[in-house]
């Protein structure tokens, strides 16, 4: 079977082509290289021994996007990531996210929807939930109001897969929150790539370790929490990767009940700032420099996931540890720096 994935070479989504691969899937790749190179598909092939399909294609451009289905047109299935994440970045050029973000997702399904029978896979986010209400958060929790344009893309986003759904019946989609992707593969040949200074805390931790950045900045350590860091539910980007597959063979295989599901993907274990740091000095070796700053606007005070739905629904469960996350991130980090 051929499956498309957009955004293929950037952090989750060359993860996902290379768990798709080890599961027999020909891959195309669409992705206009705006935050990957390609490199990544080079350590894709060295992982896989088998290089995908890729084509350099802005999917802001509907001619170009309609010209590429009319060339595949045997897609057996779609898991879209290509979009813009920094958060900050979304507040500062907000058109520039619904451009990106919500544009690109209705030519997406404009294609799709032309299709005799399409399933998709959709990359949205445990910032849907805001600050919920009740821990660890199940899907029914309400989507609160978006703080930022990147988290309102993926709020909207959702609504509108939601609504072609229930429009067209020759297409099936499942949308996936994530909680917080971390790590690299374990042959460290791919992981993340952050442009400029890193927003995340992982890559902001092993760029520390590693002497590009002088220390971390913990962002406040007065939030109601065990030790009064900000505590979040940190997923190894494989497992994360694994959970495209089933959620596509889900829809692939008719076992879907609805046209249109949601699925929390997630460990369900929360760890704070201070617990993973302490975490990434154990596992590394190294002791990292940090220091407790100011609280971070945004933040909310604690998030993970209940995965119930998914562990029971999908057939899939986190497999790796935060310390196996936390090695892999270390190992990659350590690797780019030899390149
Ligand atoms: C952030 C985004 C979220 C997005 C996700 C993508 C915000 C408010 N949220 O999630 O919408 O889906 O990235 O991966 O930006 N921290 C530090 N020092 C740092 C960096 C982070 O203390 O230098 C702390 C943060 O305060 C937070 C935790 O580490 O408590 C995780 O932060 P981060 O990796 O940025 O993820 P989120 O904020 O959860």
């Amino acid at each position: 079977m051929k499956i498309l994935v957009t955004g293929g070479l950037g952090f989750i989504g060359s993860h996902t082509v290379v768990a798709l691969q080890s599961k027999g899937y020909e891959v195309v790749i669409i992705d206009n290289l705006s935050n990957s190179t390609l490199n990544v598909l080079k350590g894709i092939t060295s992982i896989s021994k088998k290089t995908p399909i890729f084509e350099k294609l802005d999917m802001r451009d509907k001619t170009d996007l309609k010209k590429f289905f009319l060339k595949h047109k045997d897609i057996d299935g779609v898991i879209h990531f290509a979009a813009s994440k920094a958060v900050g970045e979304s507040v500062v050029n907000p058109l520039l996210y619904y451009e990106n973000n919500i544009a690109t997702l209705t030519y997406l399904l404009q294609n799709l929807t032309e299709l005799t029978q399409q399933n998709l896979i959709f990359s949205s986010s445990c910032t849907v939930y805001g600050e919920a209400d009740n821990l660890p958060v199940l899907e029914e929790a309400p989507v609160k109001k978006a703080i930022s344009p990147y988290g309102n893309t993926k709020q909207i986003g959702e609504e509108i897969i939601k609504d072609s759904c229930s429009a067209h019946s020759n297409l099936k989609a499942i949308s996936l929150r994530y909680f917080n992707p971390i790590g690299a593969h374990p042959t460290a040949a791919i992981g993340e790539l952050p442009s400029g200074t890193p927003q995340n805390l992982v890559p902001f931790i092993t760029q520390t370790a590693i002497g590009k950045r002088e220390k971390l900045s913990v962002f406040g350590n007065d939030y109601p929490t065990a030790d009064g860091t900000c505590v979040r539910d940190y997923i190894h980007v494989m497992d994360l990767a694994e959970a495209h597959v089933v959620a596509l063979e889900r829809l692939i295989s008719s076992k879907s009940e609805m046209n249109y599901e949601v699925f929390n993907v997630g460990t369900g274990v929360g760890s704070s700032v201070l617990e993973v740091v302490s975490a990434f000095e154990k596992t590394s070796g190294e002791k990292l420099n940090y220091h407790i700053v100011d609280r971070r606007e945004g933040d909310v005070i604690a998030a993970y996931a209940d995965t119930t739905k998914a562990n029971e629904i999908l057939g899939w469960k986190a497999k790796r540890t935060l310390s196996q996350a936390l090695e892999d991130a270390w190992r990659w980090e350590q690797q780019t720096v030899l390149q």
